[in-house]
């Protein structure tokens, strides 16, 4: 754990540098905007310890499986969002030496990632080893206002010292991804091209062939004065240089604006991509950098008003709830429906950039409540475009009559995972994707979403348990045998309960789905059950399943069972563990953690968060008595359930408890993992706490519902949802909770279960004793 990022309410501050903190930072302070991202590397030279990251979203590279022992049905390749073309980058040299912060002294460093307005900033002198000190600042960001632009603000001052300063801003597209499996580098050049002060690369992935042209035009100002420079071109492999001399008198600031795209043939004809990259090019250059950070300003004040939640009384945990929401917006925005989430987003290459069960489970609600409509319902309509790959990958595994099984990992829709536990036995992923249907339909009211797409993915699923399932003659139950949970630290299980309980209730609400469309589109429903070549007997076959599915439990103690066999387990708590021996996944053989009764993350209590209206309070807290004290919590998506299933049972210390673990899990570097990027999907998870736990939002009967508690650090808190056309800005003090309606939308609203009108634009407040 680290203690070095200053508390602000906005903004993101580290002071002074540490070169063994920098690759922690480059992943706190990186940038997006949904369609592109960046670590937080330096514009200017940089030979110490650093992870170059740039991303473009989409553009990925089928990476050759790299497996000890190939078992049939593995995918052939691990999809990975690739390191592109680095755009940033500005090479300085102060009367010919290099500026490097890993060879000068460096003084009054600091970075700060204005999070109100979106960007990057970062100043520090530099005392270079030939004894001159240059002053240097810089500013950047990536567009979300025009998200295929990014653009930098780089001054240097010779301190006291007129200098010659040569400078060489350029595009380098040859870079490689660390975690290539063959030491490959994924990109070829298809053209690069200099014309005064604009440079420009086009590459193309290999393999994949997709093609990327990234540009950008160069103006150097002393003051306000554009010096109108002449550059000489800089040709290298994939690279393109504008090299120019400047001299600058002791403490006059030279500025450099570098103004870049980044175009993808997934949005362009591969043809026109660089004249395209040209005009996005003439366009930023129009408008200018200031313009463009005010652009960017207004863009990220709108999502702001749409999402921000306002902590008082505790600044560290305003910072954090700020941070996982920008982040999350900076990994996506909801524009395109090919695109997805990375559980790093665009702050590492770990997990490849790939999507996985995380954005049901755990994204969806946020952006449910944070942005327009289209943002989740593109999340979904994602996996609805891959519902063919999915028949196909349940094919691949031997199911038939058009199951579908979503893969664990995936970018096209095929599966990239190839560890066997976890791609044929985790497949509770596709339980959650119907999961999330059901969501966003009990939150939108949009049951439309069903007759167009949702039904046919449901029907793939629920086809896909039908099949999985098995009927035990001994058990005279169905059975399902050789799985995987979310609790990774146990493999091809019999009986997992939360899994089970999952696939009866895709059959169920399949089920009632398709009755919803029968009812309201009896046209569409008929040609969609033909085309699916959907037999009426297959209802009759869900029902049986669901009536006789077999679910594990301990009858003496009241509680489900994790799977068959969990109670023959050791019994011992994690308290008992020392913590010299945790993380168990650091410091255990993997032998050790699959034979021991620890639990990595929510698994039955994850259950009991997705249908806990089906379970009474005294089962839900018997079951988080028994499992809480056995989970380790070593994926971060877990704290965030227990946190939620806490407050409801009224245990507001522990619930406050939990969400301390994911609010600064990054800040912090809680788990000493942060360099690696961060953990986009489970911030959306410190989200849910706040607003599903700590205010206890949920939607009943199409009806926003809110049990609220104050933490006993905070004198207040106060977030913005939107729900089904209302904007409404809920604020919670410890004399009650206060609703107001920015939009003219009548709606019920529960409150510590009576329901209230509020009209539109109107506010209503309930004190409550008990809120304090
Ligand atoms: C978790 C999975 C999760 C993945 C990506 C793993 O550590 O166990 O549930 O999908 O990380 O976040």
């Amino acid at each position: 754990m680290k203690n070095y990022i200053k508390a602000d309410e906005w903004n993101i501050i580290e002071e002074g540098f540490d070169p063994h903190l920098n690759k922690i930072s480059e992943s706190i302070f990186s940038l997006g905007n949904g369609r592109m991202g960046q670590r937080a590397n330096f514009e200017e030279t940089y030979s110490g310890e650093t992870l170059l990251g740039n991303y473009v979203a989409g553009v990925y590279y089928p990476d050759k499986t790299r497996v000890g022992w190939w078992k049939n049905g593995y995918p052939e390749y691990f999809a990975k969002v690739l390191n592109a073309a680095n755009w940033i980058g500005i090479e300085v040299k102060i009367d010919h030496e290099l500026l490097d912060l890993a060879k000068a002294e460096v003084k009054d460093f600091k970075r700060v990632l204005n999070m109100h307005e979106g960007y990057l900033e970062r100043s520090f002198t530099a005392v270079l080893a030939n004894g001159k000190s240059v002053a240097v600042k810089s500013t950047r960001f990536c567009s979300i206002a025009n998200d295929e632009v990014g653009a930098i603000r780089y001054s240097i001052t010779p301190l006291n010292f007129d200098a010659e300063i040569g400078l060489m801003p350029f595009i380098d597209g040859d870079v490689k991804n660390q975690d290539s499996n063959y030491d490959e580098k994924f990109w070829d050049k298809v053209s690069d091209e200099i014309i005064g002060n604009e440079a420009y690369l086009q590459l193309r992935t290999k393999k994949t062939a997709f093609e990327v042209c990234t540009g950008s035009t160069i103006e150097v100002y002393q003051g306000a004065e554009n010096l109108n420079l002449k550059f000489e071109p800089v040709y290298r492999d994939k690279f393109v240089g504008l090299s120019t001399m400047v001299t600058a008198k002791a403490n006059t600031e030279i500025t450099i604006i570098k103004l870049a795209a980044n175009l993808s043939s997934e949005n362009h004809p591969k043809e026109s991509l660089l004249q395209e990259t040209k005009a996005v090019i003439a366009n930023a250059a129009a408008k200018g950098f200031d313009t463009l950070l005010q652009e960017q300003a207004a863009a990220w004040a709108h999502k702001w008003e749409e999402s921000d939640i306002v902590i008082e009384g505790d600044v560290s945990a305003q910072q954090a709830i700020r941070f996982n929401i920008y982040q999350l917006f900076q990994t996506y925005t909801g524009k395109d429906d090919r695109l997805n989430i990375g559980p790093k987003g665009f702050t590492g290459e770990k997990y490849g950039g790939s999507t996985y069960w995380d954005t049901e489970a755990y994204c969806v609600p946020f952006y449910l409540a944070t942005a327009p409509q289209e943002v989740s319902k593109n999340l979904l309509i994602y996996r609805h475009k891959q519902l063919g790959k999915a028949i196909e990958n349940a094919a691949k595994l031997g199911f038939k009559d058009g199951a579908a099984l979503y893969p664990m990992v995936t970018m096209n829709g095929e599966e990239c995972h190839n560890e066997w536990e976890i791609t044929f036995e985790e497949i509770h992923r596709n339980g959650a994707i119907a999961f999330a249907i059901f969501n966003y339909i009990r939150y939108t009211g949009d049951e439309d979403y069903l007759i167009q797409y949702g039904l046919e993915v449901l029907i793939g699923i629920a086809r896909f348990w039908k099949q999985r399932v098995n009927w035990s003659n001994d058990k005279q139950q169905y059975v399902m045998l050789g799985v995987t949970g979310p609790n990774e630290y146990e493999n091809n299980v019999n009986n997992n309960w939360y899994t089970n309980i999952l696939a009866t209730w895709c059959m169920k609400y399949a089920t009632e789905a398709a009755e919803i469309v029968k009812t309201k589109a009896n046209a569409e429903y008929d040609s969609l059950l033909k085309s699916l070549n959907f037999k009426d007997q297959e209802f009759a076959d869900w029902a049986d399943i669901i009536a006789k599915m077999y679910y594990p439990a301990d009858a003496e103690q009241g509680i489900f069972l994790q799977q068959d066999g969990y109670l023959d387990k050791e019994q011992v708590l994690v308290k008992d563990l020392p913590a010299s021996e945790r993380p168990i996944n650091q410091k255990w053989s993997w032998d050790r953690i699959l034979r021991s009764c620890f639990i990595k993350q929510a698994d039955v209590l994850q259950g009991l968060y997705f249908f806990e209206e089906d379970y009474d309070l005294e089962t839900l807290r018997r079951n988080f008595d028994f499992y809480e004290p056995r989970t380790v919590h070593e994926s971060s998506l877990s704290p965030c359930v227990h946190s939620i299933l806490a407050a409801k049972l009224n245990d507001e210390a522990r619930a406050y408890e939990f969400y301390l673990r994911t609010a600064r899990l990054d800040l912090d570097d809680y788990n000493n993992d942060t360099e690696d990027g961060l953990h986009i999907t489970s911030m959306a998870g410190t989200w849910m706490s706040v607003v599903e736990g700590f205010a206890g939002m949920r939607v009943r009967d199409g009806k926003l519902q809110f049990n609220p508690f104050l933490p006993g650090k905070w004198k207040s808190f106060a977030f913005t949802i939107g729900f089904r056309g209302a904007t409404l800005k809920v604020n919670i003090t410890e004399h009650g909770i206060n609703i107001k309606n920015n939009n003219d939308v009548d709606l019920e609203i529960g409150i510590k279960g009576q329901i209230y009108k509020l009209a539109g634009n109107a506010e209503i407040g309930v004190s409550n004793p008990e809120l304090v």
